[in-house]
């Protein structure tokens, strides 16, 4: 039986969680698995704070150097979350050749190479399975199950609050942000929510997923973000009808030496498997040049989901003490598209005259830009609603487009322009 010291940093929702996994299946892991794991310490902000769970009030600290001085501990879990100062936590903790499991996308997003050195230099395990689709295995998966594939492409709805959001538009017919303030009220959505809806967690995930995937490191500077709070329930009935619904995708391609990786909201067919993922489920769709398509689908957040993710990586770093596996990356240079082909949908609306459909469609041809299909919905006032689903086009050329189009004299507004998958 081996016997495991872990200090936790953070106490909160996911802290919690873990602490409950421990207590309900410990015994069950410690005969699984012939590992004990002891908390031996647990980092907060606030010692006095009342916790969701009974906690040993004498394994509370708020001082990290009663946990980075301790010889017992061995291993490190962090789930403090934000930027600082859980990312100098990790690399100190690495620094001391200490294992730390993270469920912090921010930090690992960012910091990706530094860690990762620190791991490499002093031989401790990094592993942040909980940092992208909450209790979806899918980093072990790519890791440890997908090695005989090259991974072509993956789209993957990652983040919760988007999902529920748009679950709700889209099967109650209602607006953005009166869901939104549903979302705040149950607690799905967080008091500011701009992270969530503006995408930027779910870039965070995708830069993670990414580099996994790939084994090239995708930063997240290399990756195009936009959020759904132009998503109207319009677009919704647009889509609805044209045989699509709307996600917010995390989608990443590899070709050609070429890597691809965006977060936008994405018209799918209403028969893709990603369009039955409802409310705060997440899920990833992702496709390998042997085992062809793979689906996960399962909780993205929560305190058990988080924490089964979590209590995995921690019995993996336990076992592979002084045998870390870190991640290895391609060394080949890889470019990253900013020009891709898409299919896109436009919504305009214009005034109600003869032939500015026809003009329109003008446009669209010039730049070099087919169509699939046109709908024309008259909306009073002298004005009409055009909604056009295009054959793929150079984003270059739909902007060359839209620009044209803006100045129209019979064009009011472009109101939007959505990527479509099939
Ligand atoms: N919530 C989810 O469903 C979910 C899912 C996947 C990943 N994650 C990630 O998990 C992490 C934690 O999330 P959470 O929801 O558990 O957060 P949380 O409920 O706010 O808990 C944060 C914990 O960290 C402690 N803490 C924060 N800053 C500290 C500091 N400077 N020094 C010492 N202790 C500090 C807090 O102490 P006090 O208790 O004393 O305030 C609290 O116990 C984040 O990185 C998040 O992105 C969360």
């Amino acid at each position: 039986m081996k016997k495991v010291g872990l200090a936790l940093l953070g106490a909160g929702t996911i802290g919690s969680g873990v602490l409950k996994v421990l207590k309900e299946n410990g015994e069950m892991i410690k005969n699984r698995e012939g590992l004990e794991i002891e908390v031996r310490r647990i980092l907060v902000r606030d010692k006095n704070k009342k916790r969701n769970i009974p906690v040993d009030p004498d394994l509370l600290t708020d001082k990290p150097e009663e946990i980075f001085l301790d010889e017992s501990i061995d291993v490190i879990a962090e789930f403090m979350g934000g930027e600082m100062p859980a990312f100098q936590y990790i690399r100190d903790a690495l620094r001391q050749g200490k294992s730390v499991i993270t469920a912090n996308k921010e930090v690992i997003a960012k910091h990706w190479d530094e860690l990762e050195d620190e791991a490499r230099k002093s031989g401790a395990g990094l592993y942040f399975e909980a940092s992208v689709a909450g209790g979806i295995p899918i980093i072990k998966s790519v890791r440890r199950s997908l090695q005989a594939n090259n991974i072509l492409k993956f789209m993957g709805i990652i983040n919760g609050t988007t999902n529920f959001i748009l679950t709700r538009m889209s099967e109650e017919g209602r607006d953005f942000a009166d869901v939104l303030a549903e979302a705040q009220r149950l607690g799905y959505a967080e008091p500011d929510p701009t992270a969530d809806v503006e995408g930027y967690d779910a870039r965070y995930k995708l830069s993670i997923l990414s580099t996994i995937c790939f084994r090239n490191r995708v930063a997240v500077d290399n990756i195009y973000c936009e959020g759904i709070t132009k998503i109207s329930a319009d677009d919704i009935e647009y889509a609805r009808q044209l045989g699509f619904g709307i996600k917010l995708l995390a989608i990443a391609k590899k070709q050609n030496g070429k890597i691809e990786a965006r977060v936008h909201p994405t018209f799918i067919p209403l028969s893709h498997p990603l369009y039955a993922v409802r409310d705060s489920y997440n899920a990833i769709y992702i496709e390998g040049d042997m085992v062809g398509n793979l689906m996960f689908y399962g909780r993205g957040a929560g305190d058990l989901p988080t924490a089964s993710a979590l209590v995995s990586d921690i019995v993996t770093a336990c076992q592979n003490e002084g045998a870390h596996h870190r991640t290895r990356l391609d060394e080949e240079a890889v470019a990253f598209e900013k020009d891709w082909k898409d299919e896109y949908y436009l919504r305009l609306v214009v005034s109600d005259k003869p032939g500015v459909l026809a003009e329109i469609a003008g446009i669209l041809g010039r730049h070099n830009v087919s169509l699939d299909s046109v709908m024309q919905k008259l909306r009073g006032n002298d004005k009409a609603t055009l909604i056009f689903i295009t054959h793929e086009a150079h984003e270059d050329w739909i902007n060359g487009a839209l620009t044209e189009m803006r100045s129209h004299p019979s064009v009011i507004s472009v109101e939007s322009v959505i990527r479509v998958e099939r």
